[in-house]
């Protein structure tokens, strides 16, 4: 049987930086000719000379405040931008680079409406590191102009692709901040894209090409295993999930030597299951309409590996992608099924809904196996109860390394992503216990707690080493805009791992 592909297009990512330039400028403000000059200003502004007219009439009519996150749209007479797009961050004392990139993010809304394409940064003055201000603003931006409107014909609803972007700064500080801020939101984008993408237009077969020329492109080795291999290895959780669809399973590992004088090695593992249908534990309407986005852990994985080639960190790290496609036909696998994994644990089959956790299994024994890591990292769109637990805006952390989750916890907050720790309570094992195999996929209990139990499950399978397992199902893909981040793909923890990586 093949996969008859129905208009469809050779993949070709957004990218909306092709043709885009970021540039530094000494030019006094008043000086510069742009489309527009972004200013920006505090709470409580004095409505003195160095604004434009109409803004002092405004801020003394009290029609604008100057509120944290306003933007107001000006033409200063004495400047030569054709337009002057003032924002607010706030109060002086106050401002953090969350509140900064928030308020970046009512800019680019601004720029988008204007149609605007090439614009001018006049950076602000505050108690924050310049250098942190100014990867704070660009990367607000570039992640919020992120579109995924491939598929809209007109013009007008597509997002604009900006030409220039100019920072009013020329200290060559800032000149690596920048390369740095326009990598990072590039490999943020490239995991949405991936994400958001028809589960047909990236098959298993599709998604190893993609790796394959990502990992050319950015020097990182690459093995794929393919069906045959995997059955030789015996990761028959990874074959057993993705045994009812018409493109085989895959295992993908990329090798990025950053630090050739170390022998430590850093490893991420991600779920890539192209769609999850359920498999004959079938979702619900309501519960299906996105699980293309269910291979945002393997995208991830890639968006990692290559963000930390062209950053040149100096790591060694491994990535493992876990990719299949979780359908239904005769050949699926079947509740009450039995499988030894990779490990040689037996598993028991209660729901074909909880493959992620079986491919998971396999990869993470394999990578642990093989590599010894110092650490290992999974990411996972795992379980509908961590959106239950925390929502679409925070990730569930959990794992045996509580150094390596405070790390991440407070790698996070600095990049403007939240995680919440929940326990790995030993004594829910219980809840997995079977009389046919050594362990259960689900939990006896219907409303346990499902994010805690699903960790439980992956921590069979890392032979006690440090792991740390993020549940990403509610912030992946969430439905409305959040701030600089979404609708739809989010490319969480790319940036966070990044600050992690960078400061191990
Ligand atoms: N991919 C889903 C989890 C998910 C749910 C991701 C909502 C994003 C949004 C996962 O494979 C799944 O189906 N989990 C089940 C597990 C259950 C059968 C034990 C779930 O959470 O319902
Ligand atoms: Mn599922
Ligand atoms: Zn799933």
């Amino acid at each position: 049987m093949l996969l008859i592909a129905i208009d469809r297009k050779p993949y070709n990512s957004v990218d909306l930086f092709t043709r885009m330039k970021v540039v530094t400028s000494s030019k006094a403000v008043e000086s510069v000719v742009d489309e527009a000059l972004v200013i920006p200003i505090f709470e409580g502004v004095k409505p003195s000379k160095d604004l434009s007219k109409d803004l002092q009439k405004a801020l003394l009519n009290k029609d604008f405040k100057a509120e944290q996150y306003e933007v107001y749209l000006s033409y200063h007479e004495s400047f030569k931008s054709k337009r002057v797009i003032y924002v607010s961050l706030g109060k002086e004392e106050s401002v953090t680079l969350e509140k900064i990139r928030r308020a970046y993010h009512q800019v680019q809304k601004k720029l988008n409406s204007l149609k605007i394409k090439s614009f001018s940064l006049s950076l602000p003055k505050t108690k924050l590191k310049l250098e942190e201000v100014t990867d704070a603003i660009l990367t607000s931006i570039l992640l919020s102009n992120y579109r995924f409107d491939k598929y809209k014909s007109d013009d007008k609803d597509k997002g604009t692709r900006f030409s220039q972007i100019t920072v009013l700064d020329d200290n060559p500080k800032l000149k690596n901040v920048i390369d740095h801020a326009v990598i990072v939101a590039k490999g943020a984008n490239f995991v949405r894209d991936l994400a958001n993408e028809n589960a047909r237009d990236k098959t298993s077969l599709i998604l190893e090409d993609i790796a394959r020329k990502t990992a050319k492109e950015n020097k990182l080795k690459i093995t794929v295993f393919d069906e045959k291999d995997l059955k030789r290895l015996g990761m028959n959780l990874l074959l057993a999930v993705g045994a009812g669809a018409v493109t085989p399973p895959r295992l993908i590992v990329l090798e990025y030597h950053g630090n050739p004088s170390s022998k430590d090695v850093y490893s991420f593992v991600g779920k890539g299951i192209i769609f999850d249908s359920g498999g004959l534990n079938l979702k619900p309407t309501g519960s299906i309409e996105d699980m293309r986005a269910d291979m945002t852990g393997a995208a991830t994985v890639l968006g990692l590996l290559r963000v930390a080639s062209q950053l040149k960190i100096k790591a060694n790290l491994v990535g493992v992608m876990a990719v299949c496609e979780n359908a239904i036909s005769n050949g699926a696998y079947k509740p009450g099924d039995i499988f030894r994994s990779y490990s040689g644990k037996t598993v028991y089959i209660g729901n074909t809904d909880a493959e992620g956790r079986l491919i998971l299994a396999d990869a993470l024994s394999y990578s642990i196996k093989k590599y010894k890591p110092k650490l290992t990292v999974d990411m996972a769109t795992l379980t509908g109860a961590a959106v239950v637990a925390v929502g679409t805006k925070i990730s569930a952390i959990l794992g045996n390394n509580e150094k390596a989750i405070n790390n991440i916890i407070s790698s996070g907050k600095k990049v403007g992503e939240n995680f919440h720790e929940l326990p790995l309570f030993e004594d829910y094992n219980e809840l997995m216990k079977n009389n046919l195999a050594d362990i259960s996929n689900i939990s006896s209990e219907k409303f346990g707690p499902g994010t805690i139990t699903a960790a439980l499950f992956l921590q069979n399978f890392v032979d006690n080493q440090p792991w740390v397992h993020l549940d990403i199902a509610g912030p992946a893909f969430i439905s409305s805009e959040y701030h600089y981040v979404g609708p739809q793909a989010t490319g969480v923890c790319v940036r966070t791992l990044i600050n992690f990586l960078e400061n191990i």
